[in-house]
């Protein structure tokens, strides 16, 4: 099968020269062609260009079945990469939703055995097959916003056996859904309450049980850890990390949500692939972030649902680093796996521009997750994943239009979905 999309508007994010990310001013560059066309050959980009360069003549080689689509007045982008996602869960906390509203914090609601523990109790009681069929409904409606892959933590079990279930669900999703999906051991996401006296014997749990188990079932490609405030030490961070690493586990970890926590810098010291979060981001964790391979990610989802501080975005891409930003789809801080919204956060809280926001959310977080060599951009030889727009006047429409779904048509391996 071949898909031919001709009269685009605009092609966004063409790659010829491909790079790992941008970062600082390069932020600005996203580069594109107007009134374009795009010929998709199986599951990858096979051709694109301009209008006046297409002849029918390019569509010989192909051979196949062809379908045709006039995007008059639309544009093409590239899926959003969504590189920071909790979607695996069962039930959802709005009971806690209006707690915060009345004014309890988000430290508060932990400690009363809320929070990410309320998301475990329940986990522990759901069957594999009901976390699947939940996390695939997600996942659908992710990919009618646009997404076209995602990163996917566990950290809701919090014992060996619920974390290799949460895991075991996520390589199903992987069987299962056409989106390309990574999987992120958060076995250190809250301490569980049975070892509330005792934190550093649950570190050693991780360490001594999980870890190992996981690895040989080859269950997880990151892992990930809670370094913050009333969470997990830079210490515990450190104990894990290296343990991860001695299992090929890369680091992707969570970093400087609720306090400057160390947790940028560990990140740093153990190359993780991305720091995340990062409300609490100060000149020493600017200098510690410049110049390394860790791409520093922002989860303005989170922020806005919490009501907490945002991210220094604007300082940071100014000092010259990479942003990426993704949804942190999960039932307690963010639950939304809405892109588009994603982006539009970016350009109104982080005022990055609508360029260096859709940097963040496709070239950068593909990055994030380890997939800039197959997405991120509409290069010949990746995948092809991406979205047709409606009619939109301008490329600034797509964060001005906040909360619409400005989207017409998806395809996910040069497969169209029905959204
Ligand atoms: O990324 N910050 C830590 N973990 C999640 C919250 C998960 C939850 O509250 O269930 C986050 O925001
Ligand atoms: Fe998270």
């Amino acid at each position: 099968m071949a898909i031919v999309v001709t009269n685009i508007k605009s092609l966004i994010q063409t790659e010829t020269k491909p790079v790992l990310f941008r970062a600082g001013q390069s932020m600005k560059n996203l580069p594109k062609i107007d009134n374009a066309y795009l010929i998709v050959k199986g599951n990858k980009i096979y051709d694109y260009g301009k209008m006046e360069n297409y002849s029918e003549q390019l569509l010989q080689s192909l051979d196949e079945q062809i379908e045709r689509i006039d995007a008059t007045g639309k544009m093409v982008i590239p899926s959003f990469c969504d590189s920071h996602t909790h979607i695996v869960y069962a039930g959802s906390r709005e009971i806690e939703y209006v707690d915060k509203i009345k004014g309890l914090s988000y430290e508060e609601i932990a400690r009363r055995g809320g929070g990410i523990l309320n998301s475990a109790k329940r986990l522990h009681d759901a069957s594999e097959e009901e976390l699947f069929e939940a996390a695939i409904e997600r996942l659908n409606e992710m990919i009618s916003f646009g997404t076209g892959a995602v990163e996917i933590k566990s950290g809701y079990g919090l014992n060996t056996e619920d974390e290799l279930k949460m895991l075991r669900v996520i390589r199903q999703l992987k069987q299962h859904s056409p989106l390309t999906i990574k999987a992120n051991f958060l076995g250190a996401h809250a301490v569980p309450s049975e070892y509330k006296e005792r934190p550093s014997e649950y570190v050693d749990l991780i360490i001594n049980e999980m870890i190992p188990v996981i690895a040989s079932e080859e269950l997880a490609d990151y892992i990930d850890v809670f370094c913050d405030k009333g969470f997990f030490t830079v210490e515990d961070t450190e104990r894990i990390l290296m343990q991860g690493m001695k299992y090929g586990l890369r680091p992707k970890i969570h970093a400087n949500e609720l306090d400057y926590s160390g947790g940028i810098q560990v990140g740093v010291k153990y190359n993780a692939l991305s720091v995340d979060h990062l409300e609490y981001t100060g000149d020493a964790e600017i200098e510690a972030l410049l110049g390394s391979e860790t791409m520093p990610t922002l989860l303005p989802g989170a922020a806005f649902f919490l009501g907490m501080v945002y991210a220094p975005a604007r300082k940071m891409i100014d000092a010259g680093l990479p942003v990426a930003m993704a949804s942190d789809y999960n039932p307690g801080s963010s639950p939304s796996g809405n892109m588009q919204l994603i982006l539009s956060m970016g350009c109104i809280k982080y005022k990055m521009l609508p360029e260096e926001a859709l940097n963040a959310v496709t070239l950068n977080s593909a990055y994030a997750m380890g997939i800039n060599d197959i997405l991120g951009t509409i290069t010949k030889g990746k995948l092809a994943n991406f979205y047709i727009t409606k009619p939109i006047p301008t490329l600034e429409f797509m964060p001005y239009a906040f909360g619409n779904n400005k989207i017409d048509q998806v395809f996910i391996q040069g497969k169209k979905m029905n959204i």
